[in-house]
């Protein structure tokens, strides 16, 4: 019998534990070979429907459907061994009620493997989230900025300032009261993300959240410099992928055009020498 005990992957009780200690490190991820590298050092995988508008052009997460969450879901999955996935419901997917966010986050659940789902919305989404966790599907919350309510919040704006304080602590808290095991602070003032993160007993995860929260999130083509069409505040670059790979598709093309490339060892012969 083996000494040490068999390694799992983390799980949502395993986050939830995690409550004010070592904080939780989240990135996105979209591809089987990100997802390799974010499980290498993250204890999460997110499956953002950031992908709409990092992967597929799109000017907002508006157009993004289930079936491209179950697609890059799938994909992600199959790149991890230790961290969790966690997969975004995507517009339209949960908002009609109970009933439509159960039968869309089961199929997200079964057909991708991930343990959990996100979704976005607080006071409005609890009794949604309430039916979700007692029918064995975990919910990680998002509130503050909601991506997918751009257009009735007019913008990618802070939310939370002066009198807007108090609605989204209580979506927080009616977040935490419904069951769900994380919540998602965006774009919440650094003060009142301190102030959600010392009441609430699930670990709060900020993007734009300040340092107080129990983890932190980013857009992983964000953070390595691979997605330029807007860099919020919020967003540290740690590389500059973007730049580094238009020199090597400009040192490219320039080879091809000069006949420099291919060279004569990317050929093969016309004879195998015996
Ligand atoms: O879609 C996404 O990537 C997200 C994170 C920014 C939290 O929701």
């Amino acid at each position: 019998m083996s000494a040490t005990a068999p390694t799992r992957p983390v799980l949502p009780p395993d986050i939830k534990a995690r409550k004010g200690g070592v904080p939780l490190v989240v990135l996105t991820a979209y591809t089987t070979p990100m997802a390799r590298l974010v499980d290498a050092h993250c204890d999460i995988a997110l499956v953002g429907d950031s992908v709409g508008m990092v992967l597929h052009g799109m000017p907002s997460t508006i157009g993004v459907t289930l079936e491209m969450m179950i697609l890059h879901g799938r994909a992600v999955v199959r790149g991890l061994s230790k961290a969790m996935a966690v997969i975004d419901m995507p517009f339209g997917s949960y908002e009609e009620g109970p009933a439509q966010a159960y039968r869309n986050a089961a199929r997200l659940m079964a057909e991708t493997g991930a343990p959990a789902v996100k979704l976005e919305g607080g006071q409005h989404m609890a009794e949604t989230i309430a039916f979700l966790t007692a029918r064995g599907v975990p919910v990680m919350a998002h509130v503050g900025l909601t991506p997918q309510s751009v257009n009735t919040l007019g913008g990618y704006k802070v939310v939370g300032r002066e009198d807007e304080a108090a609605k989204v602590l209580a979506d927080a808290r009616a977040c935490e009261a419904a069951g769900a095991f994380s919540i998602v602070l965006e774009k919440v003032p650094v003060g009142l993300a301190a102030r959600i993160t010392a009441e609430l007993t699930i670990p709060t995860i900020g993007i734009g959240a300040g340092v107080d929260c129990d983890g932190q999130v980013l857009v992983i083509d964000d953070m390595l410099g691979m997605f330029t069409a807007f860099r919020p505040k919020f967003v540290k670059r740690y590389a500059e992928l973007g730049q580094a790979a238009d020199q090597a598709i400009a040192a490219y093309a320039d080879e091809v055009r000069s006949r420099a490339f291919p060279g004569p060892e990317h050929g093969f012969a016309d004879q195998v020498k015996s």
